[in-house]
């Protein structure tokens, strides 16, 4: 699929997914509610959380939100990255309301990924896109999953090979004191230098954190966390020099280990078998992995 005919097909309402840095997006044309709502139909997703907004770059972004200096300095230092903005909607915007689920704020995002960039600069115009996976299941990182996934109820997949960063981006909110909404791609103390501050945590009023349904990104099989080793009968999903079935990352590098943290669950999904865990440090996207193993973990 040629990215001219991809971005035809958004011009057109339908969904595409393409990859990102982070993982693989479920695109639609941002302004049409009518193609905003088909995302939601096909992923099966229950409630209309609002959705990321995908941008070429920060010039654009400025179209649909009120600017701030803490939003200039972040867009400076890590767009294009794995980075999310919530900043206030500016008047006549244009978005379709079903993406901001009728909030006075919207998340934005400019993808380093060259396929994305290229479909973004194609389409000339805001693509909303969640992970291209149905509702509930883990995100995908290679467009097999996608397929796999949700291969039959979408118009166009981009193959962009296997997602570098492999996790969600991280999300900050703006539209108060700088506010960390989801861990993810970025590590929170990059974040937190580039601002020369800290960033709030927890719930605030409104919206709760986003992608925060607690078995979002639920494997079939059940995950027991913090294990050191596996119980008779489970499949050890480990990190750091260990014996294990799979290792996040053999060396103990949390980069290596967010790339491969999606598709090390895939994989050992299909082998039908409990996942115990071995412990990931809480640094840097280590914030990012934890959060992600517990929604898995969680009771569904
Ligand atoms: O890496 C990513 O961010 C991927 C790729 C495709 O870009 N996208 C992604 O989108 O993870 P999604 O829809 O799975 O997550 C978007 C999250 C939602 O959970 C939502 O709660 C939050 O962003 N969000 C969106 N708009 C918001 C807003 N105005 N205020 C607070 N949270 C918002
Ligand atoms: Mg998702």
């Amino acid at each position: 699929m040629g990215l001219e005919r991809a971005a035809q097909l958004l011009r057109g309402g339908a969904l595409v997914a393409f990859p990102t840095e982070t993982v693989y997006g479920l695109g639609a044309d941002a302004r049409s509610g009518k193609a905003v709502a088909a995302i939601y139909a096909a992923k099966g997703r229950p409630s209309f959380n609002p959705l990321i907004v995908h941008l070429p770059d920060a010039a654009a972004a400025q179209d649909y939100v009120i600017w701030s200096e803490a939003a200039g300095r972040l867009a400076c230092a890590f767009w294009p990255g794995p980075l999310s903005l919530v900043l206030p909607l500016r008047p006549g915007h244009g978005l379709s309301s079903l993406v901001t689920a009728g909030l006075p704020t919207v998340a934005l995002r400019v993808p380093q990924s060259p396929v994305a960039r290229r479909l973004l600069q194609a389409f000339g115009g805001p693509v909303a896109a969640p992970s291209a996976n149905p509702s509930g299941r883990i995100s995908p990182t290679t467009a097999d999953h996608v397929v796999t996934g949700l291969g039959d109820r979408i118009a166009a997949i981009l193959d962009g090979g296997p997602c570098t960063v492999g996790l969600e981006s991280t999300i900050v909110g703006l539209d108060g004191a700088p506010r960390l909404l989801r861990a993810g791609g970025l590590a929170v103390e990059e974040i937190e230098a580039c601002l020369g501050q800290r960033l709030e945590t927890g719930h605030h009023t409104g919206i709760t954190a986003p992608g925060q349904m607690l078995s979002h990104y639920a494997p079939n099989a059940s995950l027991r966390l913090n294990a050191t080793r596996a119980a008779l009968g489970e499949l050890l999903l480990g990190f750091g020099p260990m014996d294990c079935d799979i290792n996040l990352s053999a060396s103990g590098d949390l980069l290596e280990a967010a790339a491969r943290l999606f598709d090390c669950l895939h994989t050992l999904d299909a082998m039908n078998k409990p996942i115990a865990v071995a412990p990931v440090p809480m640094r840097g996207l280590g914030l990012a992995i934890n959060d992600r193993l517990r929604r898995a973990a969680a009771p569904r």
